[in-house]
């Protein structure tokens, strides 16, 4: 079991495949791209169905997320999601993606045996996506969210940051959009982990402003608590439901006193947070040839060193080194 030393129980695994990506969020990184990862240091397919191997069958993971960078730019994805779906016990596997070459890929991770997908989108505007992500790709964003409800990832979620004078006018265009295509649209705040440290509290849109936008033109109704669990989102039933709209406050309302999860970078290193300035090195002991019951030590090991929160709100705060396209959002 991961466990820390305030009780909580890690059984969600986010791994990153990369930390390449084919757009450039201005809240992300910049229009040049970032020193990416060298190819001998990222994991290799093999290495990376072991070490989520370890943690399913040896130390309790249920959730398998595949984020990045970008996900789908890794090759070997499908067959590492066919691979860790033969797992027992089978985890649960998700991907969180720009959608960006979904459109041909959705159906072979159905098959292989992908559960669901998470799909960024800021904008309804092709100009302005544009502006935000730097590329002319608005329309495969587009076509990969219809070919993943389609292949029946569901349920399909969105997620969008807003940004101040870009696309914080679209949150109820946003959530029309997203009820009428069968999408459930999360909002996330801005965080601190832009490459270019350029972020700024009081340049965020808040939940709060976001939550009274779509107030305009929707009347919104606070899920029941229990529901949450330990998801990122607080929900909300739009015009008395089904239907739901999320918001992830990491910022202004965070939740880490019921996170449950733990990371591991393309480069083999586990992270116990998303805002953690240490890491620990698995990739080292793969290569040295560790058995599995030191690697799941070693694992347990980083887990007990996991902070009670993010630290946002310390005077103090530091961004950590490594930027969110290198971490896996
Ligand atoms: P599901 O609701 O289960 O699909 O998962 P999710 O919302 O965690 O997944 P997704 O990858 O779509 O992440 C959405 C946003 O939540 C991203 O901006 C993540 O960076 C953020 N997020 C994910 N995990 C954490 C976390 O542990 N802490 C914080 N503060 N934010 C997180
Ligand atoms: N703050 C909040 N969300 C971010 N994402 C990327 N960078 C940031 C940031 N600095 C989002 C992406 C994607 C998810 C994984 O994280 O848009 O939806
Ligand atoms: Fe790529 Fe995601 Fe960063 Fe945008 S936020 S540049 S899609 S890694």
């Amino acid at each position: 079991m991961l466990i820390d030393t305030y009780g909580r129980v890690a059984t969600d695994l986010r791994v990153s495949l990369t930390d390449r990506c084919n757009l450039r969020c201005t809240y992300c990184m910049p229009e040049e791209g970032l020193q990416w990862l060298a190819k001998p240091d990222l994991l290799t397919d093999d290495e990376i169905v072991r070490l989520i191997g370890i943690a399913v069958t040896e130390l309790g993971v249920t959730e398998v997320r595949f984020t990045g960078g970008e996900p789908l730019l890794r090759p070997g994805l499908v067959g590492i999601v066919e691979r860790c779906a033969a797992l027992a016990p089978r985890p649960q596997m998700s991907l969180t993606t720009n959608g960006i070459g979904l459109q041909r890929t959705a159906q072979a991770l159905r098959e292989a045996g992908l559960d669901r997908v998470n799909v960024s989108l800021d904008t309804l505007r092709p100009e302005v996506f544009q502006a935000l992500t730097r590329r002319k790709r608005h329309d495969d964003v587009l076509r990969g969210l219809d070919a993943a409800r389609t292949a029946g990832l569901t349920p399909v979620k969105v997620n969008t940051v807003l940004m101040p004078g870009l696309n914080d006018d679209e949150a109820p265009d946003l959530l029309a959009w997203a009820l009428e295509n069968d999408y459930e649209l999360r909002f996330i705040e801005q965080m601190p982990l832009d490459a270019q440290h350029g972020w700024k509290r009081d340049g965020m849109i808040t939940a709060g402003d976001i939550l009274t936008s779509l107030r305009t033109r929707f009347t919104l109704t606070a899920e029941e608590e229990e529901e949450r669990g330990s998801a990122p989102a607080e929900r909300w039933l739009v015009d008395g439901g089904p239907a739901r709209v999320g918001v992830i406050a990491s910022v202004t309302r965070p939740f880490c006193r019921a996170c449950d999860r733990t990371r591991l970078t393309a480069d083999g290193q586990v992270r116990t947070c998303l805002f953690a300035r240490e890491e620990s090195d698995l990739r080292g002991a793969l290569r040295s040839g560790a058995p599995d019951e030191e690697i799941a030590r070693r694992w347990k090991l980083a887990m007990w060193g996991k902070k009670a929160g993010s630290g946002l709100d310390d005077p103090s705060f530091l961004q950590p080194d490594r930027p969110m396209s290198a971490i896996g959002g």
